[in-house]
């Protein structure tokens, strides 16, 4: 029996599945509801003879890939993709997003940005007005990574947003690494009065890899409830 959350994943995940067919090249996503959606597309792997290529957004999206029998092959081995199917840790009404909680960010802006439609896969807890009140993830490169966040944090200043601390992700004792190996500062802002300058303007600042806002990227949300309904916005 799944608790409410998981079942609101799961369902999400579920009709997502649906949308998949034979021959498509499949950005899988990361996190705990793109994992039901690879285990779905398994299944269907397994059951019903599906023929899909997976190109996963982490080591982690690949090992389970692997181990549900989906054929994993490399973004520039695919070229293109028809589908990206992912989680997200907030979306507003415009299917702008923030992701990178699970750490993965980088992939998976590049892979949904590779793919004919991107798919969001969400519990309705996810659903906000205005983005921000999850803390939103930037990559940065290792070295020089303290005069990086000072400069981050004074373009936050300058553009007068609310929250102004980034705090360096740890793993444990140590500074949690990509699978890029780089480090993730996470931007406690509350409220993102314009998600597009924010997003552009993070991405000016030296040493800065990628933000986690996505912007004109997500097509389609589905939104799983904890009741088993699923409801779909475009
Ligand atoms: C991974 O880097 C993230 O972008 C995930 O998509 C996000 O954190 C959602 O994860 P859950 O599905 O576990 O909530």
């Amino acid at each position: 029996e799944l608790s409410p959350i998981d079942r609101a994943k799961f369902v999400a995940a579920k009709r997502a599945a649906d949308m998949v067919e034979d021959g498509m090249r499949v950005g899988l996503g990361t996190g705990s509801t793109a994992a039901w959606l690879v285990r779905c597309l398994g299944e269907m792997v397994r059951d019903e003879g599906l023929k899909i290529q997976g190109v996963p957004t982490s080591t982690r999206t690949a090992a389970l890939a692997r181990e549900v029998g989906i054929e994993v092959v490399s973004l520039d081995q695919a070229g293109w993709l028809d589908i990206t199917i992912d989680g997200a840790d907030e979306f507003d009404g415009d299917l702008n997003l923030i992701k990178g909680g699970g750490g993965a960010l980088l992939q998976e802006k590049i892979v949904a940005t590779a793919s004919d439609q991107m798919v969001v896969i969400a519990d309705a807890g996810k659903e906000v007005e205005t983005l921000g009140a999850y803390p939103l993830p930037v990559e940065v490169i290792p070295f020089g990574w303290q005069t990086t966040r000072k400069l981050i944090e004074e373009t936050l200043v300058s553009m007068d947003v609310l929250g102004r601390s980034a705090a360096l992700r740890m793993n444990g004792d140590a500074p949690f690494v990509t699978d890029e190996g780089n480090h993730i500062l996470d931007l406690h802002l509350q409220r993102i009065g314009n998600p597009r300058q924010l997003a552009l303007v993070l991405n000016q600042v030296p040493g800065v890899v990628e933000n986690g806002l996505f912007i004109d990227i997500c097509d389609r949300v589905v939104i799983g409830f904890g009741d088993g309904r699923v409801e779909v916005r475009d």
